[in-house]
């Protein structure tokens, strides 16, 4: 038995996207990302938002901009994609994999049981579409003045 998981909704639309941008000669940054970069920040409602190559890209960047260095943990799920423990070793972290749910989400008593004190943030992935309870970890963040790293990528026109 086949059961389709995370299947792509891409259609006419996006196709002909696609073919207008091929045929603009604009194969690099060119006015497309910007206009997307632009319909992003505000459908999310930030001032800004940078398009990146990919998601591990992403993810490095938010590494870098958190400031997680080497010798700090980082706790993240122990089922996700590649990308969510190599940008935490890209920085010279090591990845904390803490348990998930039924919903494929971070357990969040795992992940209170991990904490210590090298622990310089929690990579919460709303995995497969569905959203982490977000409100749950920001607590434990606020509280020990932690980073929250939300990957959005599987997930990111959900509202809080
Ligand atoms: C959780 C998760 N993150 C990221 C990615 C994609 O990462 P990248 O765009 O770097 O290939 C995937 C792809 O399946 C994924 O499942």
């Amino acid at each position: 038995m086949k059961i389709p998981i995370t299947r792509p909704l891409l259609g006419i639309e996006e196709a002909d996207a696609a073919h207008k941008t091929i045929l603009s000669g604009w194969v690099t940054q060119g006015p497309k990302v910007a206009e997307f970069e632009e319909d992003f920040a505000e459908y999310v409602g930030s001032k800004y938002a940078v398009a990146v190559s990919n998601c591990t890209t992403a993810l490095h960047l938010a590494m870098i901009v958190a400031g997680i260095k080497s010798g700090d943990e980082v706790i993240c799920p122990s089922m996700s994609y590649i990308a969510t423990a190599n940008c935490i070793t890209y920085v010279g972290a090591k990845p904390i994999f803490a348990e998930v749910n039924e919903d494929f989400n971070l357990d969040i008593e795992d992940v209170k049981n991990r904490i210590n004190s090298k622990t310089k943030a929690i990579l919460l992935v709303h995995q497969m579409g569905m959203p982490a309870d977000i409100d749950a970890f920001q607590a434990i963040c606020k509280e020990k003045k932690y980073n929250i790293n939300r990957r959005c990528c599987m997930c990111y026109w959900f509202r809080l």
